[in-house]
């Protein structure tokens, strides 16, 4: 069977959907195969993050209403044989849908990979009950920011309410030159307040975004290290976390500081 894991968080836009992609490649890289669904009903750019947008002739939807076999409606990653998506449908209708016709889809096809990664919808709504309920172990993502760890932390308190077997914390878009300055929040504070498993630190990286406009995951840079460790924390259990503040350490990385800050 495989792990079926859903990727969420309170605030929007902390960078779930980022996270899923990118860790899902970097699982891949460890051998795993890997299926990327997405059941951000309302706001699904999955298959824009991972360049996919254009591939699509059915959904998810389309195999509910029995328009296709769900093989047909997942899409290979161009790049890697071991990645699979499986799209959602653009029209908003949260009510088309319940948690039995996704759990069924998703039993059909699951023996054909290691990890089911769900995109999942911030917010407590009846998406995100959907999507926890499919799940057996849960992400939660959060920015080093007050507000997305408080709500952060009320995640973790619904989740508590489901049978997980496992939730772990990420925290993304970590700038350790400003944890360094004491202009944001560090990474043992945030960890000690939401008392959860740390999972892994993803540094704010520009390429990120640079490469939303080509498609695709990244292949390069400090966010893509990171996110081979999370891909090991999650897979093997590996306790690597990435730091994010070493380069700003020492006279280099004081100086670097500096002229970031400069910037
Ligand atoms: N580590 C990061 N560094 C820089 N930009 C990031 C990072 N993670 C996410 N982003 C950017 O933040 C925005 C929101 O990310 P997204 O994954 O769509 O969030 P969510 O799925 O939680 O709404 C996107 O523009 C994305 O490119
Ligand atoms: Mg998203």
């Amino acid at each position: 069977m495989s792990r079926r894991i859903v990727i969420t968080s309170g605030k929007g836009g902390v960078g779930k959907t980022t996270l899923l992609a990118n860790l899902g490649s970097a699982l891949t890289s460890l051998g795993a195969r890997v299926l990327l669904i997405d059941l951000d009903f309302g706001l699904n750019n999955l298959d824009v993050v991972m360049g996919v947008e254009n591939k699509i002739i059915y959904d998810i939807l389309d195999v509910i209403m029995g328009k296709c076999r769900t093989k047909q409606a997942l899409i290979p990653d161009e790049n890697n044989d071991k990645l699979y998506i499986l799209p959602t449908f653009h029209t908003f209708n949260i009510d088309q849908v319940d948690y039995e016709q996704i759990d069924k889809v998703l039993r059909e096809i699951e023996y054909m990979f290691d990890y089911c990664l769900i995109d999942c919808p911030a917010g407590m709504d009846a998406g995100f009950n959907r999507a926890c309920r499919l799940a057996r172990e849960a992400i939660v993502v959060t920015t080093p920011h007050i507000s997305a760890i408080r709500d952060a932390d009320k995640i973790l308190s619904v989740l508590s309410n489901y049978r997980l077997d496992s939730v772990g914390v990420v925290i993304n878009r970590a700038r350790g030159d400003l944890m360094i300055s004491g202009d944001m929040i560090d990474i043992a504070t945030i960890s000690d307040f939401l008392h959860t498993r740390l999972l892994g630190v993803v540094p704010d990286d520009d390429q990120i975004n640079r490469n939303l406009l080509l498609g695709g995951v990244i292949k390069q840079g400090e966010a893509y290290d990171a996110m081979g460790l999370v891909a090991r924390a999650v897979d093997q259990g590996s306790e690597v976390i990435y730091d994010c503040t070493r380069k700003y350490k020492g006279l280099i990385g004081t100086i670097k500081r500096k002229l970031k800050r400069a910037v």
